[in-house]
């Protein structure tokens, strides 16, 4: 079933976005630029969302309302039924440049949330070496970001993400620097990271195969001013095939109803 007739996941919403709308004023400084219109989603739990769209169509924009670093023109959004006023270790944010701080090693970096939380430090530790070995990196404690490859660092901002053991984790085009040929690893170890640990996930891209291979649901999105067209369940078992043919069919059904017009 692609299609979904109002709320048929089961659990509570842990993220609802209402009737949230975000229109900046022009550069010029003539009117204002509606950006996102009216958008009504929920995220339960454990769930991995999936909003994609065309470049430049408002992902960052709504992603940084659903963070609560930038807050909407209209509408709001309720995070366990508290409205959310600006951000919070909740909600990890992974972004497409990870922000790893350079002058501080591997595990500093992960264990920098942690640490502002006032976690103790053989806490600390443990979460730092937990996570380090989910992602993949044990044995790079000590390397400075620099010393690292692109997918290493996004690996380590994973990493960083779910130290802060957040409720909810928001992730915009994460894999959207890499090669070609890293992106799909990471895709594979992004899956096997939140398959061994699930965590409420709404992760932002424009690339469709990259939506498919991880998503529950994917939600369609219009350009600008951005609305959902279209949501999808996507119930195909994981590890998922780019050249199976539901995964193909998929492909084409979603990419056909994508608006693009410019
Ligand atoms: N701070 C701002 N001031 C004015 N306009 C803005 C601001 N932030 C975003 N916009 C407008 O919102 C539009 C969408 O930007 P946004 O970065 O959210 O899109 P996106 O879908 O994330 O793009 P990309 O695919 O390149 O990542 C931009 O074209 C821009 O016109
Ligand atoms: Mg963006």
């Amino acid at each position: 079933m692609e299609r979904t007739e109002g709320n048929v996941i089961a659990g509570g919403a842990v993220l609802e976005c209402r009737n949230v709308g975000r229109s900046f004023d022009n550069y010029d400084g003539n009117g204002r630029n509606e950006v996102l219109r009216n958008m009504n989603f929920e995220v339960h739990e454990n769930e991995f969302l999936v909003l994609f769209g065309a470049g430049q169509c408002g992902k960052t924009t709504l992603l940084n309302i659903l963070a609560g670093l930038d807050m909407p023109t209209e509408g709001e959004v309720y995070t366990r039924g508290r409205k959310v006023t600006g951000p919070a270790p909740e909600r990890g944010v992974v972004y497409q440049k990870t922000s790893l701080f350079p002058w501080m090693t591997v595990e500093e970096n992960v264990g920098f949330g942690p640490s502002v939380r006032h976690v103790p430090e053989k806490e600390r530790r443990e979460l730092v070496k937990r996570y380090l070995e989910l992602v993949g990196l044990t044995g790079f404690e000590k390397s400075y970001p620099g010393q690292l490859s692109g997918g290493m660092r996004q690996r380590v901002g994973i990493a960083r993400a779910y130290a802060n053991q957040p409720d909810i984790m928001l992730m915009d085009e994460p894999f959207g620097h890499l090669d070609a040929q890293t992106r799909y690893m990471m895709e594979e170890e992004l899956q096997r990271i939140w398959q061994k640990e699930k965590r409420t996930v709404v992760f932002v891209t424009n690339n469709i195969e990259e939506a498919l291979f991880l998503a529950d649901r994917i939600i369609l999105l219009t350009n600008c001013p951005t609305h959902i067209k279209e949501e999808y369940i996507i119930d195909m078992p994981h590890p998922r095939d780019y050249v199976d043919s539901e995964f193909l069919r998929l492909r084409q059904l979603i990419t056909d109803n994508m608006d693009l017009t410019l």
